[in-house]
């Protein structure tokens, strides 16, 4: 129930946890997520309550759940995953921005809480703090059961954390100064190989990280985003490393670009093979690629397992999208782009209308080939 009272708006709400009586909250605005919130008053016993910072911040998430926003559209909710920095604290300032309650995740509390905090500051309250770690799974559950009890369903879920899957020499690599045209076209496999190294222990966290991680937390989130009332939209943060072409391995080119017979265990033997062959120093005689060859596979992965979800999850768009050359972090701030730019993809896709494409890449906001 949403009912207006002069420059006031009430919003009634469910019984809260333990507590059996129904509640009002007092709002001071149209938009509730917003509004300054006032009082609690209780029905039942007629008390009114004052609250305080963090509760006000705690219930107005909580009834963001029956909220309408000023055009009447329902109020959204997404997951952002390693978005403490780069393109993935970018992508949540800008869906907050958007009028989208964003629960910004990072595996480190501090590094999040401080992050969240920094857009408290900048006037946007719509932004909330959960830890995730998309390496372990009880992290994950931990995030399913605060999203399922305080808003009750998932619209957007945008899969950004990643690792690189190599060990760098920072230093030296800025001593070459690689051009970026040759950086992105893979041609500086030569020139790199002594300061960038694919270890085993490097190259299975970056598996972990960017395929089995999205995997992990897709599915542990895909029965509240099965609950979206506006329509879900999951966005995987990939990479032009993904791209089939740059496969040299026919086989495997194929078999990756198959969508017809593309299965999750047909993803998973390849990346056990990747591995086995990373250990048996086999790559090059097998067909992988020779710049980043674990991220590259990691990514190509990440784009099938998107074609596999979107065809069984048809009501909804599922896309993969390469954000641009960022400078951040993973590329040790080689990248040409800023992170303003780097999101606009991610953003766009979060927030595509109903019946918009699905199963699809995008090299930044433009329809590519996989
Ligand atoms: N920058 C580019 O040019 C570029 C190009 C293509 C694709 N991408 C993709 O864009 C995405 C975002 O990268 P970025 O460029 O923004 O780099 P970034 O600034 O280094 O951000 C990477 C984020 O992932 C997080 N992360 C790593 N492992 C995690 C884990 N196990 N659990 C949760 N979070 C984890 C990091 O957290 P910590 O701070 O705790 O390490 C960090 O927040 C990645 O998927 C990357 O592959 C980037």
């Amino acid at each position: 129930m949403f009912v207006s009272q002069s420059s006031c708006h009430f919003v009634q709400l469910q019984p809260l946890r333990q507590e059996n009586h129904h509640q009002l909250l007092f709002l001071s605005s149209r938009h509730p997520i917003q509004a300054a919130l006032i009082s609690l008053h209780c029905f039942h016993c007629h008390s009114l309550q004052y609250l305080s910072e963090t509760e006000k911040l705690t219930r107005i998430q909580r009834v963001g759940a029956m909220a309408v926003d000023d055009v009447g559209s329902p109020v959204r909710y997404a997951v952002v995953t390693g978005a403490n920095k780069g393109i993935g604290l970018e992508t949540v300032r800008q869906l907050a921005t958007a009028g989208v309650t964003v629960i910004l995740t990072a595996r480190n509390e501090n590094r999040g809480k401080e992050a969240t905090s920094k857009l408290h500051q900048s006037g946007l309250s719509n932004v909330v703090f959960h830890q995730l770690d998309v390496l372990e799974t009880e992290s994950i559950k931990s995030l399913a059961k605060f999203i399922e009890t305080e808003f009750g369903r998932l619209d957007i879920l945008v899969n950004n954390a990643g690792a690189s899957g190599v060990v760098v020499d920072e230093d030296g690599l800025r001593a070459l100064n690689v051009d970026p045209a040759n950086w992105l076209a893979g041609k500086a496999v030569n020139v790199v190989q002594d300061v960038i190294k694919t270890t085993y222990e490097a190259a299975k966290l970056c598996l972990d990280t960017n395929y089995y991680g999205v995997k992990n937390v897709t599915e542990a989130l895909l029965p509240l985003v099965q609950r979206s009332t506006s329509g879900a939209r999951i966005v995987n943060i990939s990479s032009l490393r993904s791209e089939l072409k740059r496969i040299p391995d026919d086989q495997r080119r194929k078999e990756l670009g198959d969508t017809d017979s593309l299965t999750e265990e047909k993803i998973n033997a390849i990346l056990q093979q990747f591995l086995h062959d990373l250990k048996h120093d086999a790559l090059e005689a097998n067909g992988w690629q020779k710049m980043l060859p674990a991220y590259s596979i990691s990514k190509a992965s990440l784009n099938a397992y998107t074609r596999v979800l979107a065809k069984k999850y048809p009501d909804m768009c599922i896309n993969c999208v390469h954000p641009g050359f960022v400078k951040t972090d993973i590329n040790w701030n080689t990248g040409i782009m800023t992170v303003e730019e780097g999101a606009a993809g991610p953003v766009m896709l979060a927030l595509l209308p109903q019946g918009g494409p699905t199963g699809s890449y995008f090299d930044t906001t433009k329809l590519a080939e996989f």
